[in-house]
């Protein structure tokens, strides 16, 4: 098979990558670098794959790239993913995610692509949920509380619309919170990624609001099993990828610090407290939300295997793996 992905050099794209390599495909990435990092395709680029610099709103690039790959497959993980951004500009939020989408998907349609995965959002697309029974299914009423969660759901209904014009093949897959190793702590938006670093360098963690606030966490290496599901069938629309589990940021930050003790010596400095700050919540966040996998269980087989704590764990010792505190 061939394949191309764009945004994988990010953190979900790289791994989606190795995966989609080790199963013998042909991949292409197409990534502007603009938030992911070279660094993420070391085994990939070791591994053949083929990397095209470039924007998703250069439609003559893309269309050049899409032209000469012809894909069998398309997953389009490039976007602005960051909620505060959104916010902040608006116009650009939607011009690469929802222009850029676009541009991908009218330059599939030309080169004859199979299968479409979007990575939408379920942190972000149903709004609040203290509003609505959780976890949310996907047949919830969508109100996002910020430009991020709209964009990604225009994203869908343009999904809707090629798949009624043309049978445009297509899925959108609704990721909860996901977290796991090559996450970057730079942006707003990966919370294990940001404690833990802080963690593991002995530093404390700024709370936005009271903590209470709670998510849905799933780990990558499940996530990619459901992206790979996801690709070979032929399920269409929306499917929840996430836990179901309503976890507090408080909550999270006690499993870190237990994760991150149970690493011994290869854990965050003796003496760490990990005592939690407090700052004010901060504009577009929900208060709650957890989301229902049910439909990816029956029409994927899919289930997320791993328990949180194991999760954590394992991403704790990839951090410090990467800055030389473990051996
Ligand atoms: N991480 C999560 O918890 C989460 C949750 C829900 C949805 N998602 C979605 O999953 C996708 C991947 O997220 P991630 O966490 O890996 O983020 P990431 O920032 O690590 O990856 C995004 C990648 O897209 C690239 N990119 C950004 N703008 C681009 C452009 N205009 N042209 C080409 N490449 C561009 C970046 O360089 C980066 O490599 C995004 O669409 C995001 O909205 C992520």
């Amino acid at each position: 098979m061939k394949t191309l992905v764009t945004g994988g050099a990010g953190f979900i794209g790289s791994h989606l990558t190795d995966a989609l390599l080790a199963g013998g495909d042909e991949v292409t990435v197409y990534d502007n670098l603009s938030t992911g990092r070279l660094s993420n395709l070391d085994s990939a680029l070791a591994a053949g794959v083929d990397l095209v610099e470039g924007d998703i709103l250069d439609r003559d690039l893309l269309e050049r790239v899409m032209q000469s790959v012809r894909p069998d497959t398309v997953f389009h993980l490039a976007a602005q993913g960051e909620v505060q951004r959104s916010i902040e500009q608006p116009a650009f939020d939607a011009t690469v995610n929802v222009v850029g989408t676009i541009n991908l998907i009218e330059a599939s349609r030309e080169a004859g692509v199979g299968r479409f995965v979007f990575a939408s959002t379920g942190g972000a697309i149903y709004g609040e949920g203290s509003r609505i029974n959780l976890p949310a299914t996907e047949s919830e009423e969508t109100a996002p509380l910020c430009q991020y969660g709209l964009s990604k759901r225009a994203c869908e209904m343009y999904l809707d619309l090629y798949r009624r014009l043309c049978m445009f093949n297509s899925v959108a897959l609704r990721f909860a919170n996901v977290y796991g190793p090559r996450q970057t702590p730079k942006g707003e938006a990966g919370a294990v990624a940001i404690f833990g670093e802080l963690l593991m360098a002995g530093q404390n963690p700024v709370v936005f609001g009271d903590g209470q606030q709670t998510r849905d966490f799933v780990f990558i290496d499940d996530l990619t099993h459901a992206i790979l599901a996801a690709s070979r069938s032929d399920v269409q629309g929306p499917v929840n990828l996430g836990s179901g589990e309503e976890t507090s940021i408080l909550d999270l930050l006690n499993s870190l610090r237990e994760a991150g003790l149970s690493l011994n010596g290869d854990g965050p400095p003796a003496g760490t407290s990990f005592t939690p700050e407090f700052d004010r919540g901060r504009p577009g966040e929900v208060r709650r939300i957890a989301i229902d996998s049910s439909r990816a269980t029956k029409e994927l087989g899919w289930k997320p295997a791993t328990p949180l704590e194991a999760g954590l764990r394992e991403t704790l010792r990839a951090m410090g793996a990467r800055s030389g505190t473990a051996a």
